[in-house]
């Protein structure tokens, strides 16, 4: 096995060196700490894998995503979210009698518990969705075994990627005060979403082909993205063996934040912030590039992908689409595609790579498709879920797994003496 060098305080030592299947290199430090005392320092964890992985593979400075050896391009052109939920959480392209099993099996689990609605009742309809859906999600685990069993595993996963499209839905229907749409079985995952979310009970109601493809493509372009904030949350929780439920409610938590899913909503709050200032889209340019402001373009920028994002190019193609044939007209889309012109073209944004990223097209269609704000991020989390499902059980079937447990480099104080209350 190839092994790198590293020289420290005089003395050398060995730490082998481990190739990915499309060529990615890494020193294994595991060891160091147990033969030098040094620990590695990467805050945000930027240079460090933590773990080997065959789901997701991403090349951030050629613009590549695949899932399971599969471009992303394709399966979003050829395939669809349930069949790619499939692909990430087994690990292959289903065959007929497997997908037709598999749609069956999530149809017949889309049911919440009658007590669990009962739960909505207790949240206040103003909270954000990202807090019901936490909340309704590791509330799971009270209706529902966990147990290290195969059967039990199968049957968590599928009934996580079930009902938390009825969750979704119940959730928004809880926020705009109308009454809960129950799950059509005859409806693809997708249009049961679309179906549940936007059908007043006393009124008819077709899913729009279109809203149904746009909406089945940002949920598989979302459907996993290797170890992001989200899902090394996943990762971290689940290496503890706490329950499957408890798990994906953390990944929920943490997709919530403002730099991670929470940008999609943020991106429209922006906007909108932009059309109330005149609609001087320059002024926040400049105030994005000025350092002595930590005002950000939101829904631009990429932790990992510094030449474009792949999934924002296609979803740029939807979004041109949908405004197109729903025939949009809304001052803060015009606002969105001044600020991606300016983008691209600007000195600033160009050097250091900054593309609108897929928050930014997601959340305006989004928009276009008539949800509210506060929904988009609970759109990103049905779309992770067969992510976080997928990387969950690959962490929890790796011979060995270990708790996830990183180290420190402590810079606070030493030797203190307790001093009496009455003293200090
Ligand atoms: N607007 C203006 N400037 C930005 C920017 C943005 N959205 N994103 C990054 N920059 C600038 C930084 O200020 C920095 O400038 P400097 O080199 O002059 O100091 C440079 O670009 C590099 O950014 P950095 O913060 O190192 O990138 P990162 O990898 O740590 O952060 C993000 C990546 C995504 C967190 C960051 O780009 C961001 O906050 N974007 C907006 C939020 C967003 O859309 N998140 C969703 C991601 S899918």
């Amino acid at each position: 096995m190839e092994q790198a060098k590293l020289i420290f305080r005089d003395k050398e030592y060995l730490l082998p060196v481990h190739e990915g299947s499309e060529g990615e290199v890494a020193l294994d430090i595991s060891q160091l700490r147990a033969q030098s005392g040094a620990v590695t320092y990467d805050p945000g964890y930027g240079n460090t894998g933590a773990c080997k992985s065959s789901i997701t593979f991403i090349d951030g400075d050629k613009g590549i995503l695949h899932y399971r050896g599969y471009p992303i391009e394709e399966l979003a052109e050829k395939s669809s979210f349930i069949e790619v939920s499939y692909l990430l959480i087994h690990g292959h392209l289903p065959t007929v009698q497997e997908l037709e099993k598999y749609k069956h099996e999530l149809v017949h689990h889309s049911l919440l518990h009658e007590d669990m609605k009962k739960m909505f009742e207790g949240i206040p309809s103003t909270a954000h969705p990202m807090g019901t859906l936490a909340t309704l999600v590791a509330a799971l685990g009270a209706f529902y075994d966990d147990t290290t069993k195969k059967s039990d595993i199968d049957a968590n996963c599928i009934r996580l990627m079930a009902k938390m499209k009825t969750i979704a839905a119940f959730t928004y229907k809880r926020c705009i005060g109308q009454p809960y749409v129950y799950p059509n079985n005859k409806l693809s995952y997708t249009a049961d979403l679309i179906h549940m979310m936007y059908k007043v009970p006393s009124d008819q109601f077709e899913v729009s082909p279109l809203i149904e493809e746009v909406l089945d493509k940002v949920l598989i372009l979302h459907a996993d993205h290797e170890q992001n904030c989200s899902t090394s949350t996943v990762r971290m929780a689940g290496s503890s063996h706490a329950n499957l439920f408890a798990t994906v409610a953390a990944g929920v938590g943490a997709l919530w934040g403002a730099l991670h899913g929470g940008a999609n909503q943020e991106v429209l709050e922006m906007l909108e912030m932009i059309k109330n200032d005149n609609c001087d889209y320059k002024k926040y340019v400049n105030l994005a590039k000025d350092k002595n402001s930590d005002f950000k373009l939101m829904g631009f920028g990429h932790r990992v992908y510094k030449n474009f994002d792949p999934r924002a190019k296609i979803l740029k193609a939807s979004c041109d689409k949908v405004l197109a044939k729903l025939g949009v007209n809304d001052p803060l889309l015009e606002i969105a595609m001044n600020l991606e012109r300016v983008a691209l073209e600007d000195p600033y944004f160009v050097e250091r790579k900054l593309y609108p990223n897929v928050d930014f097209y997601s959340g305006i269609i989004y928009k276009a498709i008539g949800l509210p704000v506060n929904m988009f991020t609970v759109m990103f989390a049905l779309g992770r879920v067969p992510g976080w499902l997928a990387q969950w059980k690959e962490m929890r079937e790796e011979a060995g797994q270990r708790i996830s447990r990183p180290r420190q480099i402590y810079t606070g104080a030493v030797n203190q003496k307790y001093v009496p209350i009455e003293q200090r």
